[in-house]
């Protein structure tokens, strides 16, 4: 399968981006695996003619936004996020009439319809720094991951205004899942996702970014850590540090995966790549709104 994925890559100049969630056979067959930053940098500057996306649809999505004359493969439609799914565009108009006059500042995980409506993009990677350049007395709204907002609000010292979404992998951590790991491994780090709610954060030694949680640990001269985030993410941490160990946190005893993530397997990569479906397509009129915030983001 793995032979076939390649040989059909080369013949239709495709180029595969996978998260870092997704699974690990997936990784390996991939061109370039990254955050949700890395991944719409990497979208915009191909020279591909197809963009096989493993990840999740709002990602599809923006990779068409950022390069609409390319074919954007997505290997399962059904790849969707709670978090986009959590936040419709007509139900976020109406929230935002409340607040006329103030900077929309979306998460990246929103659909091209929300992105449309919002003034900046930001991704996990970068959301401090943006926020961080807009005047201390700006107001923001902020959509749709409440516990990525709480987090901004506390760092900076904000007081944006959160529409009430979450990650259904991260919001199900409990501290009881953390501290349990803490007592059968006491010299290890914690190293969390800022998508986790504010009682896990206060229990991590560091939070970042899928990517910052990479560079933190390759830098560190610890050598264990509890990771507070979607397990996927070990195989590149093992990759990366094979003389590290880590321990992925469970949610009450249960591997804490994303299921939309996983939806990305060879057999349906292969299968997309040989049938050049299906295709993720979108109104040429949305994508130009949309593409504003994305790029706004980008020029940071
Ligand atoms: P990052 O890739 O920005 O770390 O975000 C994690 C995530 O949940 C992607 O859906
Ligand atoms: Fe969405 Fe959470 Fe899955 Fe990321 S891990 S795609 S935020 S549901």
């Amino acid at each position: 399968m793995k032979e076939k994925i390649l040989r059909l890559k080369k013949e239709k100049n495709a180029i595969i981006l996978a998260h870092y969630y997704t699974r690990p056979e997936v990784q390996e067959i991939a061109d370039f695996v990254g955050d949700s930053l890395a991944l719409s940098q990497k979208a915009a500057a191909t020279d591909a003619d197809i963009i096989l996306f493993a990840g999740v649809h709002f990602m599809a999505e923006t990779a068409k936004i950022l390069n609409p004359t390319k074919k954007v493969l997505i290997p399962d439609f059904k790849a969707s996020c709670s978090l986009a799914d959590g936040c419709r565009a007509q139900a976020f108009g109406k929230f935002l009439e409340d607040y006329p006059g103030y900077t929309v500042l979306s998460y990246i995980n929103c659909s091209a319809e929300v992105k449309a409506m919002s003034d900046i993009i930001v991704t996990s990677g970068n959301a401090l720094r943006i926020v961080q350049s807009l005047p201390q007395n700006e107001k923001i709204v902020f959509a749709p991951d409440r516990n990525l907002g709480t987090y901004i609000n506390r760092a900076l010292n904000r007081n944006m205004v959160l529409w009430d979404g979450s990650c259904c992998v991260h919001d199900r951590i409990l501290p009881d899942d953390i501290l349990e790991l803490r007592v059968s491994h006491p010299a290890a780090q914690v190293i969390a996702h800022p998508e986790c709610p504010t009682d896990i954060l206060e229990l991590a030694d560091f939070t970042g970014s899928t990517a910052a949680m990479l560079k933190h640990v390759a830098a560190s001269t610890c050598r264990e850590f509890i990771v507070a985030t979607e397990p996927g993410i070990l195989f590149e941490l093992q990759r990366q540090n094979p003389d590290k160990s880590f321990y992925p946190v469970q949610a009450g005893g249960i591997d804490n995966v994303c299921e939309h993530m996983k939806l990305n397997t060879l057999d349906n990569i292969c299968r997309a790549l040989e049938t050049e479906q299906p295709e993720l397509l979108l109104d040429p009129e949305l994508m130009d709104k949309a593409r504003k915030s994305i790029e706004r983001m980008l020029s940071y």
